[in-house]
């Protein structure tokens, strides 16, 4: 991974919202870690620099790691001097594929886009005889993830808005509550959870967004950025999408997580949103720690609670949140300051258990907003995400 500074010449004609920057041949990703001060591009030139900037949260947000991760192989096999057969090429890029899913295990974006990868480089491979198609249909496939991300994000917007426009007391002042960061920054653009916010902002109905710190993340680095570049804290909430949504001059409120629950009590948002990383069949909904306990407080304050993700966030494969795997972070980032590098802020000797995701039963969420419209309930436990999708036209 290379690293590459904004020149402040650059800094203007940069758009400090896109987290994921390619042509042909080239990817940087925005160091998502030193935003909102600080603009720097790293330079991906191969699968391996994409696992580490996935892993180190450079890029993080489910979709984006998928896309991010895509993107570096396709970059790898671009620039690749290879002289073998098909099925090599294919060999090649399918282990590259089953490299960069062990970067992060809980979203299931990755691992969905690079079955369909797969899939599609064996198939070209058995018919091609030069094993330059197979690299090629692969950073074709690869570049299309980017593309539809965008437009799919898009369709969500535009469904969450109207959904919740339509089913939502007071339809003309919403307030509502985000967590983590789904935007513009953890997709290829746009967002999720927070693009419906945006269309939500388009529409003239938004009130008020309030979004979460969102803890305990703090990002731990090598000694060369960490003193040499000085990273800081990374809070998804607080530095990401309070970012954004300064950015795009929504009127927003910051709180710590742990205010979550007055903030409904006291009636001052009438919906919560949020973004998903892995939704079982049933619709138990894997999402940043701390998820489950917005929408238990939800809950007790009757305040709807929706999931707004792509169907590539949909695990079908899986019948219940049972089945998720919950990556579990360094105790490093809950002891020390900038990442487990800094400053001593927890007692010596205290054991530490630091899970980055939790599970929110489907019984707790109201409502699932996709690209190809919104799930609802079809029991009090449960979504019929099958049965909703042989639906759609
Ligand atoms: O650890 P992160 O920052 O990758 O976690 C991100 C989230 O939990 C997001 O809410 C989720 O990936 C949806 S992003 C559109």
């Amino acid at each position: 991974m290379e690293v590459e500074r904004s020149a402040s010449a650059d800094v203007a004609t940069v758009n400090t919202l896109q987290s994921i920057c390619y042509s042909r041949g080239s990817l940087r990703l925005l160091d998502q870690r030193k935003l909102p001060l600080e603009t720097l591009y790293l330079d991906i030139r191969t699968a391996a620099d994409g696992w580490s900037a996935i892993r180190e949260m450079v890029v993080r947000g489910a979709p984006a790691i998928a896309i991010a991760a895509a993107l570096s192989l396709a970059v790898e096999a671009f620039n690749l001097e290879f002289s073998g057969t098909a099925a090599g090429s294919a060999s090649f890029l399918i282990e590259k594929l089953d490299y960069l899913v062990s970067s992060r295990p809980t979203a299931v974006n990755l691992s969905d886009a690079a079955t369909k990868l797969k899939s599609l480089v064996k198939n070209v491979a058995e018919t091609a005889s030069d094993p330059k198609a197979v690299f090629q249909a692969y950073v074709d496939a690869a570049e299309a993830m980017l593309v539809d991300d965008v437009t799919e994000n898009k369709k969500i917007g535009f469904h969450g808005a109207t959904f919740i426009r339509e089913n939502i007391k007071n339809p003309e002042k919403i307030s509502i509550l985000t967590h983590c960061n789904t935007g513009s920054l953890a997709t290829a653009g746009y967002g999720t959870a927070l693009g419906v916010i945006r269309s939500l902002n388009a529409g003239g109905v938004l009130k008020r967004a309030y979004c979460t710190e969102t803890r305990p993340f703090n990002q731990a680095s090598s000694w060369v950025l960490r003193n040499l570049l000085a990273p800081r804290y990374n809070l998804q909430g607080s530095r990401l999408t309070a970012f954004e949504l300064v950015h795009d001059k929504i009127p927003a409120t910051l709180i710590a997580d742990s205010a979550a629950a007055a903030l409904m009590q006291a009636g001052r948002v009438n919906a919560v949103i949020v973004g998903a990383d892995r939704i079982a069949a049933n619709g138990d909904t894997a999402n940043k720690i701390g998820t489950y306990s917005l929408a238990v407080s939800a809950s007790h304050h009757e305040v709807p609670f929706y999931v707004a993700a792509p169907f590539t966030s949909i695990d079908q494969s899986i019948l219940s949140g049972d089945q998720i795997v919950i990556e579990e972070r360094s105790a490093k980032e809950l002891l020390y300051s900038h990442g487990g590098l800094g400053q001593q802020v927890a007692a010596s000797g205290i054991a530490v258990w630091n899970p980055a995701f939790d599970v929110t039963p489907a019984n707790l969420i109201t409502a699932i907003i996709t690209e190809k419209g919104v799930i609802t309930k079809a029991s009090a436990n449960s979504f019929a995400i099958k049965e909703f999708l042989e639906g759609v036209p």
